[in-house]
């Protein structure tokens, strides 16, 4: 298995170009399952979840077409859902790609029947997916969960009032994907606002979808017989710009962030602010200067427009090299402190308890063999190994690849002493 070897102690400095959001770019792959026409898609980022997705649709019976990009990312693809001939996602895709669960909804919205596999846990938490279910039940979906899969059929959805006990994006894109088709309107109430629930709606929109309030807490679909094809650029990937964002600030860098969404960052740019870190932001670009040690700040993770949680991790590592004590509130996912640990022996100094983990700056990390536990923890542990003293070697990067395309070259062509070694 490959390793991440990196030295600790350069500056970044330069620029670098953000890629695709993956979080967007899943459910937006997934909705081509609505329509017999062609959908393309410029921008999708090269990564292991999104290569999982493509594998997935495909063994559904999706025609898949790639127009190799001379730039980065997988370059502009087209997905024609004609000929769908199963409508399973199994287990062993389901487990690596818990976002494979999207395709619930489109399934049966469109052809009455689907059986997915529940994606169980995952390293962060148990992530179940009620509220996915109750909601298409409440739809008129008849659900038995029987060996681990989720067997639903319907003659036709029809619209509900829906209400999320929790503002799942992943129960929220599911819902208004089968909503799109349904019979009647539905209303989904505390529904999720992150911007990739508002790019979905739109691509959706696009296809001929009618969908208000995508972005608030109340989203309203009208569903409709049929959806047509589209064509559509993603937006690009926010938590890759601000995972670059707390590199620059950690190594007292100075890069800019090119091809940057700022009005999808306004949480975490504030708290960079809070923290001292130098920021200038104009149009899709953002300089980020870190001068000296970041000033200790309290975070707590929210559902959108709050700090994100997918940011944490990377906070923690600003937080454990700045100049006082901070906590860390996770209210998101129950188990999302597992980089901790590994941050600690790197002599961080964090004290957890539940929910919340308390950091009190040191004055260096010192290099060591860490091994990532899950997505952007995996990230967290490259960044400390840019200011850690001496080496630190990274195992488990799988983790890494389904989210980052590319990190260590892009790291490198802005001065980080980091590269992958082939195991
Ligand atoms: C999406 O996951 C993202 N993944 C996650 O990013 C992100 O951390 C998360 O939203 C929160 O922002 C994708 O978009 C592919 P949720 P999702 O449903 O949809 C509970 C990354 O690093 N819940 O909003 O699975 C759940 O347990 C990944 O890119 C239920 O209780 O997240 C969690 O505590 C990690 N029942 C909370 O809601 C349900 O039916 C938020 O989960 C669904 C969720």
């Amino acid at each position: 298995m490959d390793k991440i070897l990196v030295k600790g102690g350069r500056r970044l400095e330069g620029e670098v170009a953000v890629g695709g959001s993956k979080n967007a770019a899943l459910p937006i792959l997934i909705s081509s399952l609505l329509t017999a026409e062609p959908c393309r898609y410029q921008g999708i980022p090269d990564l292991v979840d999104i290569h999982t997705a493509l594998k997935l649709l495909s063994g559904l019976g999706v025609r898949v077409e790639k127009e190799r990009s001379p730039f980065r990312g997988v370059g502009e693809l087209t997905l024609q859902a004609d000929r769908v001939s199963k409508m399973e996602a199994s287990y062993d895709l389901v487990k690596t790609m818990r976002a494979s669960f999207l395709v619930m909804g489109p399934l049966l919205s469109r052809f009455g029947a689907a059986r997915v596999s529940t994606p169980g846990g995952c390293a962060i938490g148990a992530r179940p997916v009620n509220l996915h279910l109750k909601g298409l039940a409440e739809m008129g979906a008849g659900i038995d969960l029987v060996h681990g899969y989720a067997e639903a059929r319907t003659r036709k959805l029809h619209g509900a009032k829906i209400y999320l006990d929790v503002p799942s994006v992943g129960a929220t894109e599911n819902l208004m994907m089968a909503a799109s088709l349904a019979d009647g309107t539905t209303a989904i109430e505390n529904a999720a606002k992150e911007p990739e629930i508002e790019e979905l709606a739109l691509v959706l929109n696009k296809m001929g979808a009618r969908i208000e309030g995508a972005g608030s807490d109340i989203v309203k679909i009208e569903g409709i017989d049929e959806l047509h094809g589209v064509s559509h650029r993603i937006i690009p990937d926010r938590i890759e710009a601000g995972t670059f964002m707390v590199a620059a600030a950690l190594t007292r860098g100075d890069i800019v962030v090119r091809g940057a969404r700022p009005d999808h960052l306004d949480a975490f740019l504030l708290k960079l602010r809070e923290a001292g870190v130098g920021l200038t932001v104009a149009g899709d670009e953002i300089r980020v200067k870190g001068d000296g040690k970041a000033k200790s700040v309290d975070i707590t993770t929210l559902p959108y427009p709050g700090f994100p949680t997918d940011l944490q991790a990377q906070m923690m590592v600003l937080m454990s090299v700045s100049d006082g004590v901070s906590m860390i509130t996770e209210t998101i996912f129950e188990n999302r402190f597992m980089h901790a640990q590994e941050l600690s022996r790197m002599g961080a100094d964090i004290r957890l308890e539940g929910n919340r983990a308390i950091i009190k700056g040191v004055e260096s990390l010192s290099g060591a063999p860490v091994m990532a536990t899950d997505l952007r923890a995996s990230v967290s542990l490259v960044l400390a190994g840019l200011v850690a003293t001496g080496r630190t070697e990274i195992s488990r990067i799988y983790h890494l690849d389904r989210g980052y395309e590319h990190i260590e070259k892009k790291l490198s062509n802005m001065g980080a002493d980091i590269q992958r070694i082939k195991g």
